[in-house]
């Protein structure tokens, strides 16, 4: 069993990934966090010092070597689905879940963690909302392609509907 956790920044990917690992006794990764690991230098760091697309490529690559383990629960950076074929790659690899949050929540929660994040870290809390408007409506026909899509808003049924959507797809 591998599943694949997507959506957009503070979706709650980690956190809700970490309990569902937990629920079904399965390991547990992330991409952002693997990358890291792997180079010694934070999201940001890596995006200061090589750009975007060079990040895109490490993701690519942890998304491929994080995909021969098995039982598995594997969240993934945000921008990760939308990228070359990794949305075909992870379609043919596990169970995909989208967890699908609304602009609002997104909103208050980035707010006060956009630090971390370098798409967002230059904008305002007024632009804030627009930004994320804006690429999340660039990115909902990678997203909207996952096996099943929970809502992210709900935090207290996040968990049980990801396990009944798992237990649904068999
Ligand atoms: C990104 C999401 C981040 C991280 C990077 C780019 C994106 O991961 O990979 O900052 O393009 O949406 P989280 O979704 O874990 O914040």
């Amino acid at each position: 069993m591998r599943i694949y956790l997507i959506g957009y920044m503070a979706a709650g990917k980690t956190s809700f990934g970490r309990r569902l690992a937990r629920r079904l006794k399965l390991n547990f990764a992330d991409t952002d966090q693997y990358i890291e690991e792997k180079y010694g230098l934070s999201v940001s760091g890596l995006f200061r010092e090589n750009g975007e697309e060079n990040f895109r490529r490490l993701e690519r690559e942890a998304l491929e070597e994080l995909s021969l383990r098995d039982n598995i629960v594997i969240a993934t950076g945000g921008g990760l689905p939308c990228f070359g074929d990794n949305m075909q790659f992870i379609k043919m690899n596990g169970v995909s879940i989208y967890l699908k949050a609304s602009v609002a929540v997104l909103c208050r929660r980035l707010s006060a963690a956009k630090a971390t994040r370098p798409l967002l870290k230059d904008k305002t809390d007024q632009e804030l909302a627009a930004s994320i408007a804006d690429m999340l409506q660039k990115r909902e026909p990678f997203y909207s392609q996952a096996n099943i899509t929970v809502d992210a808003d709900d935090e207290d049924r996040v968990v049980e509907m990801m396990i009944l959507g798992v237990r649904y797809m068999g």
